[in-house]
């Protein structure tokens, strides 16, 4: 579409002059219940602080704190071929990474396959039976004929799954949107393997892990200062380093206590119990009406599944409750679909850089047939910005409590997932949430800096493969469920 009212720039004031005082005291009403101060934030991150701890604990808490088994960083000179597996939510990629000779280098190939949204909601043996497919179809197109010997899989799972051993995940439950029966409480390798051996493909897995571990191993391999693994996209998650000796949970174990593991903290699930939050009748309502109510408070006032849907509640509360306020004489029923909007459109309502907002306006009238007046425009421009500006405001909390937490003053923090790399300014203004939580001085260089990672499903995965597979050569042991089957590939 071409714009014909002048550009403005990204993040503006909007004009307010033109808009009607009940919807401007509307907005004024979304500003007090989407702003999170910075006194708020501090909170928010105190409280997160003692629960990373109590997650470490032996009596456990919200927070699960993983242990992965991941022990110690990549140096660079990891070699080998490996399969990586990575079961997102819109797609499901297997890659065939080389590392190679080079430093911190590799090769990688991959095919991407659409993971069918029906599987989201059916039975374990459909969902091992398409992954089998996609993992029979690639092993088909790239080794045509060719007799491969065993090849180690590094299965990127990003549910929460306690694991005994690394080759091994108990899903603790599932998140962002998933609801397959018969899978929670359940080790998820042994059906994997199972459809593997029935179908002679020449893969075993030699390491669970979840996207955050990987992104946090992929994104050390190049740049040594990168401590924090995180994703910002459908779920949100980080990892990090811990030393043994600071997990209580392990202690009956006996390891070196400065032995180092990487845990994958699953903090979606901060503050379930509504302490310090600072929810909305909306948060309320999208914990209510999904399939998980109760479960990942923090991650379901930040993630991009559930961003539109915090949207759609707010415009519905007006249509609902202040009735001829908004969409006069329109037909609204599209608006009431649950989830109809993505956090993509909210990104493009923010990023509509005509001060009309005729992009906006063009975005309303497709995916909800309203045709919204030009204050209306503005009061959903700044209902988009306020939602986008508190999910990276708190998203900012996770990232500063590991960092106190371990007492870690300065680092690279490697990010992914889809809020992350696609919704505008979502970088700028964690960033800013970070000053002001660590209380650098104005002046200061950002001493901790999230910035984009490497590849962690892909790249990821298979350095983790490697790592493990290097540890049971070297005889470090921890982790490892059968040492004969490790074996066989090495
Ligand atoms: C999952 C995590 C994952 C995060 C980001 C959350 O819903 O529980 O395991 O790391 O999403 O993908």
């Amino acid at each position: 579409m071409v714009g014909l009212g002048p550009k403005h720039p990204p993040s503006r004031k909007g004009s307010v002059a033109d808009i009607p005082q009940d919807l401007l005291k509307q907005i004024k009403d979304f500003e007090d219940e989407f702003t999170v101060n910075s006194a708020t934030l501090k909170k928010v991150v105190d409280h997160f602080v003692s629960e990373l701890e109590k997650g470490l604990s032996v009596e456990g808490g919200n927070i699960p704190m993983n242990v992965t088994w991941v022990m110690g960083f990549p140096d660079g000179h990891e070699q080998g071929t490996f399969l990586a597996l990575d079961m997102g939510g819109t797609n499901l990629r297997v890659c065939e990474i080389t590392l190679t000779e080079e430093k911190s280098a590799f090769d990688i190939t991959q095919s991407k396959y659409r993971m069918p949204e029906e599987l989201k909601t059916g039975t374990a043996e459909e969902l091992w039976e398409y992954i089998a497919d996609c993992l029979e179809q690639f092993i088909n197109s790239h080794h045509e004929n060719e007799k491969v010997s065993k090849l180690p899989l590094g299965f990127t799972f990003s549910y929460p799954a306690t694991q005994d051993y690394i080759d091994h995940g108990v899903l603790q439950r599932w998140t962002k949107g998933f609801d397959i029966d018969g899978v929670e409480g359940k080790d998820v390798v042994p059906p994997l393997e199972e459809i593997l051996k029935k179908r002679g493909l020449p893969i075993k897995v030699a390491a669970l892990i979840n996207d955050t571990t990987g992104t946090l191993i992929a994104s050390a391999y190049t740049d040594t200062a990168m401590k924090i693994g995180c994703i910002f996209g459908t779920g949100v998650n980080a990892a990090y380093m811990e030393k043994v000796g600071r997990i209580p949970k392990l202690a009956h174990m006996n390891l070196p206590a400065d032995m180092d593991v990487a845990i994958n903290c699953e903090y979606g699930a901060f503050d379930n119990e509504h302490i310090v939050l600072p929810l909305t009748k909306y948060d309320h309502i999208i914990d209510r009406d999904s399939p998980r109510p109760g479960q990942q408070a923090f991650e379901k006032m930040t993630a991009g599944l559930y961003l539109g849907e915090i949207f759609r509640l707010a415009l519905l509360d007006l249509l609902d409750n202040h009735p001829g306020l908004i969409f006069n004489g329109q037909d609204t029923s599209e608006l009431r679909k649950p989830y109809l909007l993505d956090s993509s459109v909210l990104a493009a309502i923010e990023e509509d850089p005509y001060e009309n907002l005729e992009e906006t306006e063009e975005l309303l009238e497709r995916l909800l047939k309203i045709k919204a007046t030009p204050a209306e425009l503005e009061m959903v421009r700044r209902l988009a910005e306020l939602i986008g500006t508190r999910a990276a405001r708190l998203s900012a909390c996770g990232v500063a409590a590991i960092c106190k937490k371990t007492g870690m003053e300065s680092c690279h923090v490697g990010a992914d997932g889809s809020v992350f790399t696609k919704y505008p300014h979502f970088k700028e203004r964690g960033a800013q949430a970070l000053r002001e939580i660590l209380d650098w001085a104005p002046q200061e260089q950002d001493k901790v800096s999230i910035m984009a990672a490497e590849d962690g499903s892909g790249v990821g995965a298979a350095l983790i493969a490697a790592l493990t597979l290097k540890r049971v050569k070297a005889g470090n042991l921890a982790g490892i469920r059968n040492l004969a089957d490790m074996k066989t590939l090495l």
